[in-house]
């Protein structure tokens, strides 16, 4: 049990206050909030000059993942220790599951990947592949038993992840009667897969092609889709790694028409674009991901997104390859680089830099994009997700001011490169708790793998908290 801490002088933010107060931590949650709070047994921390947030939520990590031949070079152990130097203090990472095998059995790979090594709290979302009497008689327990409340259908990667339209529908119609989220990766795989192979066969095998083979129209055509489907179903979609102005656009429609969807980007498709992919020494291979970045203007749509609410989540998609050994495996055919990136460290701090610090989006908005609005959508609200008396004691010190380069020489993360590798960026969390017990300490890490604890979640709508298109106050 965590002793009693009493946070001083800071300035509490959260997704719709900034004021000055104390915070009492007894034991795992907040006790209490106010000024000149005073505690006798109580170690003081003194957060002068610093925000206090809420401990950040990245919805969307894979860890420890099988992909493309190789396995992702972060695990639960490194990526959640990086995820805290951070500022994120939970995660939700994505459950794979095989067709013909029962989801238990992909659920009890993800805790054994996962017991005794996360060093924050963690999730899992559920990937649908197929959906069938098996899978529907699973279900209720998937979300009783296990707290799992949101499932995952690709609509690309053909003859690996992909499931049809009926599978989708399926799972929309279900969703809706069990009050789960479902989220789709919105690209079109049948055309993806016509493309590339057109490209190879022209011996197009540079890492640029993989951008050439997978242009916005396919996602703006799958996310159209997938809105149309929510919408005839009736039910309720997130769409995960929004990287494009078709996209947005396609959401937006959609929530002006009244369908319950939401839309989240990445840090990566606000702070990088589609050059980075010719690179020199096959080091576009560094930026390989799906969906691929795009031309430079499409971030100005996306920061306007997320400022106007109609996009309104960060996931850091932590996907992270080793440069040698796993994304040379592309060389000479860009169809072979493992696709992703590592982002799990850098998102938070990319988003006040980039969002806050330049004006973009106001400082509210930022703590509901990294965690308030991820808590709600997600069934973790407002135990996680905000400060206020009786919630986890999940904090974030942040030193708005601090100026850093980011650097693969600097981060926690386990692989030889940093996407954003050179990028000045201005604040970053000095000290991170996680219920109540430091994980980061004056920028030292002071976590235990294994102290990290499952979150079972509460079903989709539970928190009463979501109201369609909201939009946020500036
Ligand atoms: O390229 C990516 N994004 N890799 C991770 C899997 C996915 O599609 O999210
Ligand atoms: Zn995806
Ligand atoms: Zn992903
Ligand atoms: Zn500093």
């Amino acid at each position: 049990m965590a002793a009693k801490k009493l946070i001083k002088n800071g300035i509490i933010v959260t997704a719709s206050d900034q004021y000055e107060a104390d915070i009492l931590i007894d034991g795992e949650t907040i006790s209490s909030i106010g000024l000149n709070l005073s505690s006798a047994d109580a170690e003081v921390i003194d957060a002068k000059g610093c925000y206090i947030f809420p401990g950040a939520i990245d919805p969307h990590t894979h860890l420890d993942m099988p992909f493309g031949g190789t396995v992702t070079k972060d695990d639960f152990e490194s990526g959640t220790m990086a995820a805290a130097f951070g500022g994120t203090t939970s995660i939700i990472d994505f459950c794979l599951t095989e067709k013909g095998r029962p989801l238990k059995d992909a659920i009890k790979t993800w805790h054994e990947k996962s017991k005794d090594k996360a060093v924050i709290d963690y999730s899992f979302h559920l990937m649908i592949g197929e959906m069938n009497e098996t899978v529907m008689k699973e279900l209720p327990q998937v979300i009783e038993k296990e707290g799992i409340t949101s499932f995952k259908v690709f609509m690309a990667y053909k003859n690996v992840f992909q499931a049809d339209d009926a599978t989708l529908f399926h799972t929309l119609k279900a969703a809706k009667d069990l009050g789960a989220l479902v989220m789709v990766h919105a690209e079109n795989g049948d055309v993806i897969d016509y493309l590339t192979k057109e490209a190879l066969e022209n011996g197009n095998t540079d890492p640029i092609y993989h951008a050439l083979t997978r242009p916005p129209e396919v996602e703006g055509e799958a996310t159209g889709r997938a809105a149309q489907l929510t919408s005839l179903a009736d039910s309720q979609l997130y769409v995960v790694h929004v990287s494009c102005a078709e996209a947005v656009e396609k959401i937006a429609e959609a929530r002006n028409k009244g369908v319950e969807i939401w839309g989240e980007t990445c840090p990566q498709y606000l702070a990088l674009d589609k050059s980075y992919l010719e690179k020199p020494n096959f080091e576009g291979a560094k930026y390989v991901w799906s969906p691929p970045l795009r031309d430079k203007w499409h971030q100005e749509v996306l920061w306007n997104a997320l400022k106007s609410g109609q996009l309104q989540t960060l996931g850091s998609d932590q996907c992270s390859f080793d440069f040698e050994g796993q994304k040379t495996l592309g060389k000479g055919d860009f169809t072979k680089i493992p696709n992703g990136g590592p982002m799990i460290e850098d998102r938070v701090s990319i988003l006040f830099s980039e969002g806050v610090k330049k004006g973009r989006i106001s400082i509210n908005q930022f703590v509901d994009i990294v965690s308030t609005r991820v808590a709600k959508l997600f069934g973790m609200f407002p135990k996680k997700g905000t400060i206020s008396v009786g919630a986890d004691a999940d904090i974030v010190i942040f030193d708005p001011n601090h100026e850093r380069v980011i650097s693969a020489t600097t981060h926690h993360m386990a692989v030889d490169y940093n996407a954003f590798e050179g990028m000045k960026i201005t604040g970053e969390p000095v000290s991170v708790l996680v219920r109540g017990d430091f994980v980061v300490r004056d920028k030292q890490f002071v976590g235990k793998a294994g102290s990290g604890q499952y979150i079972k979640r509460n079903r989709y709508g539970a928190a009463s908290q979501l109201k369609q298109n909201e939009t946020l106050s500036i």
